[in-house]
């Protein structure tokens, strides 16, 4: 029987990175929040809605006593473009004083959502903070913020799939990808 083709995957352009790649990718950064974390509790916070997916996949590989949070934040519109202005859409549920944080988010750009987050997060005195992001869009930087686990490089093109999303939409495209630029019209 020939495998349907979901009509999403007629609109993108190029794969950029391979389902089979940020599988392999997300285990070797699971493996290595095991080791730095060994013998810690550790508090995963996830930054909707775009560290979804990344978030579920990679605590699947982390063998550590582990709590989730998550916080909703919006910088962006419908676009493309940032809007340079971060809220605070939902707000964690728990305390993160004492606590060892890693902020697991899709992907950094302008650095702006990281750097407000990062700011807001030390006012609250956690034990440690530490930023794992899956994708780096380095050339997009305008704001200089540190991240300790990155899972790929990505040029300055709008990625989307793998929890990251075109107005709403190809969040759940088990790939990175770019689409057909009339799409983005
Ligand atoms: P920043 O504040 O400019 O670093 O942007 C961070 C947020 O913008 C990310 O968490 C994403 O939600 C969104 N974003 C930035 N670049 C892309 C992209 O290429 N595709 C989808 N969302 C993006
Ligand atoms: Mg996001």
């Amino acid at each position: 029987m020939p495998t349907p083709t979901p009509s999403l995957y007629h609109d993108v352009a190029e794969v950029l990175i391979s389902e089979e790649q940020i599988k392999r990718r997300v285990a070797e950064l699971g493996a290595r929040i095991n080791k730095d974390f060994a013998g810690e509790q550790i508090l995963v916070i996830a930054v909707l809605k775009g560290a979804l997916l990344f978030l579920a996949d990679l605590m699947r590989h982390i063998d550590l006593p582990l709590a989730v949070d998550f916080l909703a934040v919006s910088s962006y519109g419908t676009g493309t473009q940032s809007s340079g202005v971060v809220r605070i859409l939902k707000d964690l549920d728990e305390p993160i004083e004492h606590r060892h944080v890693i902020i697991v988010e899709d992907i950094v750009d302008s650095g702006r959502t990281l750097d407000y987050l990062l700011r807001l997060f030390r006012q609250r005195h956690p034990a440690t903070l530490h930023v794992c992001a899956l994708l780096d869009k380095r050339d997009r930087r305008e704001i200089d913020v540190p991240i300790d686990y990155v899972g790929f490089e990505v040029p300055d093109a709008f990625v989307v799939g793998y929890g990251l999303d075109f107005a709403e939409h190809y969040r759940q495209l088990p790939f990175i990808g770019v689409l057909k630029p009339e799409i983005y019209q």
